[in-house]
């Protein structure tokens, strides 16, 4: 059922698909509640997001149980922001979808960011929602790849990548919510990002420049370098690093 609270008039909602275990982190928690600079991963993310002034409703997807605790720490730092908590499902894309679910209908433009994407700066969140503001039915902040990449064939071969046409794609996601909602109706549940359903109904997916501090918080080591980067920055802040 859509969220029937207030709605400020800001015309973008934020999915927040936070619902993972966290394995490779390894932090005891599930990653989103994992500690960052004394603060849940989550915490900073939703920071970053309604630091974007047309930010105006956040949905959280949260690993069940969690639901209220996440809920409450990210309403902490919303501001006049709404946060919403949903049961995440078993998947990233149910996750994402059962966020969409609550999503009012008055909404026009959704982004989708991970939670462990923490530090994302402001100039990618805007940047996306430009993007899709101009009419693209899928926008996607993308970054040059500096490793050289091959791919591996069954066989057990494998092939030089052309990087120069390679591109490490982030999030925030953004999409006019009615594309989102056709993509998940009809899309691939395994799919790993929200961009390639898209994709799949045939529709163009635009590129915006990526930030590399909008890495993902994968591993111990990604989280000392998130807590060398906002130490460097003066600690926790809407401008991030
Ligand atoms: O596993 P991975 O790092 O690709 O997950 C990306 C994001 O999707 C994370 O923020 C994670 O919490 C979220 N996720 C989710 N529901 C799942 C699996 C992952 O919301 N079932």
């Amino acid at each position: 059922m859509p969220y029937g609270g207030a709605v400020s008039r800001r015309p973008v909602a934020a999915i927040v698909p936070a619902a993972g275990s966290g394995e490779r982190l390894g932090a005891g928690v599930p990653k989103a509640m994992a500690l960052l600079a004394g603060e849940p991963i989550l915490v900073h993310a939703v920071r970053g997001l309604v630091a974007e002034p047309r930010v105006g409703l956040v949905v959280l997807a949260c690993p069940q149980g969690l639901e209220a605790s996440m809920a409450t720490a990210a309403t902490a730092v919303a501001g006049t922001v709404p946060v919403v908590a949903v049961t995440g499902g078993a998947a990233r894309a149910d996750s994402v979808r059962l966020a969409l679910d609550v999503v009012p209908d008055a909404v026009d433009v959704v982004l989708v960011h991970d939670a462990a994407r923490c530090l994302v700066p402001s100039h990618v969140i805007g940047a996306v929602i430009d993007a899709v503001l101009a009419g693209a039915p899928a926008v996607v902040p993308g970054l040059p790849v500096v490793d050289t990449i091959r791919a591996v064939d069954p066989a057990g071969g494998s092939r030089t990548l052309d990087r120069s046409a390679l591109r490490a794609v982030q999030t925030p996601q953004g999409f006019p919510a009615d594309v989102l909602r056709r993509a998940h109706a009809t899309g691939d549940p395994g799919a790993t990002d929200d961009a390639g359903m898209v994709e799949a109904l045939g529709l163009a997916v635009a590129l915006v420049p990526g930030d590399p501090q909008a890495f993902k918080v994968t591993t111990p080591q990604d989280l000392l370098l998130a807590e060398a980067l906002l130490a460097a920055a003066g600690g926790r802040g809407e401008e991030g690093p």
